[in-house]
């Protein structure tokens, strides 16, 4: 049973023609002219890119003393309906567990769920020498990517001694490593000292976790990664000081080992979100926080100029009013301290409209640089290029019919995360999926769910430039 998407305009991170393309089964078999299918679905005044894939996502994630209210299959349905089919999550390792141990909890979280393929990040919170020596075995279990967080002291927090381990280890065995890159110990300096002085209102988030913070622990990390000899990844980039560390090293020779992704969120906001009336501020509280409006022309000329090779969501949603109607409590916990707000914000459906209105409709981007950002890189980072991210022959079908002429407003009221609110309430987006394909299923096709729940396959995925 083959489908032919006929009509449309390709568009990969390296071209842009007029092609259909023939899908057979769960995979691209043909691109070019002059095709036939059993069926066809109409691709004409559409662009026809790999689906989006994103790699920093928490879904059923316990954090801040509750959980994130997306689950695999939520969190699954509102990427789709975003024109995201794969994301990669953290499988945050509990204390004492192996590995093996920890993966095997994420891959429950996912089964029966699952309704796009996705793939893991071991996110390492205790490293005894067992642990070090189990490391390799990563690539056995297709989790080829680690996170170490800097930050999140008493919680996920690392020191050097074990991050440097890490990376050494991972050298060896070309793991990619992953930073959360803020100075948490300093931070829980600063944390301490607001609360005691009183200062408890959201936007004393944003003003213990300054910028020179992140940009020193990703510098530190940085030259770790360059004497370890390890690929690193910078997660979650928030200001130019930080941004400019990474783009230092690769100007220094390090472009083929030190990397950084930013997400959407922080194109678009500031610290002065964190002080919106009342408690209204809670909503934007996610680690690293909103910076200055400076910081996003210089985030933007980075994703342009290739010195951040991925824009991904961070997406940790919480509800603003939790803990009824059989929902997890939410940023309410934070009421009478912004140290108890759970840090994070939804957001993996709207990146791929977002970055399209705001980045190619506002020509800050090419149509093919999105593509690369956004699908392409992540797939080439995280080990499983071509079979994702591309639109060739052999490659999964994992495909979005983008309609450019689209028009959208985003609200709480019609999106499919599973929040009470979106950062983007009342925004208008230029561009969003028409139809949208994994391995060949359809999921979304003119605003109608079409998908299914256990669906969504682990993806296996190599070790890094391999
Ligand atoms: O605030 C955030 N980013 N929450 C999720 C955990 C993390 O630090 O990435
Ligand atoms: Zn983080
Ligand atoms: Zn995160």
């Amino acid at each position: 049973m083959s489908t032919l998407i006929k009509g449309g305009t390709v568009v990969t991170a390296g071209d842009t023609f007029a092609a259909d393309v023939l899908v057979e089964g769960e995979q691209i078999v043909a691109v070019g002219r002059g095709l036939s299918g059993d069926t066809t679905i109409d691709a004409g005044g559409a662009y026809v890119i790999p689906g989006g894939i994103d790699v920093h996502t928490h879904l059923d994630m316990p954090f801040g003393g509750t959980v994130s209210s997306d689950d695999f299959f939520t969190g699954h349905r509102a990427a789709a309906f975003g024109g995201t089919t794969m994301h990669i999550d953290f499988a945050i390792q509990p204390k004492g567990a192996t590995l093996r141990e920890t993966l095997d909890i994420w891959h429950g979280k996912a089964e029966g769920k699952a309704a796009i393929d996705y793939g893991f990040h071991v996110a390492i919170t205790d490293l005894p020498d067992s642990v070090l020596d189990e490391m390799p075995r990563c690539v056995e279990y297709g989790a080829t990517s680690m996170k170490l967080f800097m930050a999140h002291k008493g919680a996920l927090q690392v020191d050097d001694t074990t991050l440097f381990r890490a990376m050494q280890r991972a050298a060896e065995h070309r793991l990619l490593i992953m930073v959360h890159a803020e100075n948490g110990d300093a931070i829980d300096i600063l944390i301490k000292e607001a609360v005691e002085a009183g200062n408890l209102a959201p936007k004393f988030h944003a003003l213990t976790r300054p910028p020179e913070l992140e940009a020193e622990a990703t510098g530190r990390a940085i030259r770790l990664a360059e004497v370890a000899g390890a690929p690193l990844y910078v997660v979650h980039v928030t200001n130019a000081a930080a941004m400019n560390a990474i783009r230092q090293s690769r100007a220094r020779g390090y472009a083929s080992q030190i990397f950084g992704e930013t997400c959407t969120q922080y194109f678009f906001f500031t610290k002065d979100d964190l002080a919106r009336e009342g408690f209204e501020g809670a909503k934007w509280v996610c680690s690293p926080p909103f910076r200055e409006a400076d910081d996003h022309g210089q985030l933007w000329a980075a994703v342009a100029d290739n010195s951040l090779q991925i824009v991904s969501t961070d997406h940790c949603p919480f509800w603003f009013e939790g803990g009824g109607d059989g929902r997890p409590a939410g940023k309410e916990l934070g009421r009478d301290s912004f140290a108890k707000i759970p840090n994070g914000c939804p957001g993996i459906e709207e990146r791929m409209m977002l970055l399209y209105t705001h980045g190619v409709a506002a020509g800050r981007i090419s149509l093919n640089r999105w593509v690369e950002l956004t699908s392409a890189n992540p797939a080439k980072l995280f080990g499983c290029y071509p079979q994702k991210g591309a639109v060739a022959p052999g490659s999964d079908a994992d495909l979005v019919i983008w309609d450019p002429a689209a028009r959208r407003t985003i609200s709480a009221a019609t999106q499919h995360q599973r929040t009470d609110y979106t950062l983007y309430e009342g925004w208008e987006v230029a561009g969003a999926p028409r139809t949208v394909l994994s391995r060949g299923r359809v999921l979304v096709d003119d605003g109608a769910w079409k998908g299914e729940a256990g669906a969504g396959r682990f993806v296996h995925r190599r070790p890094f430039g391999v």
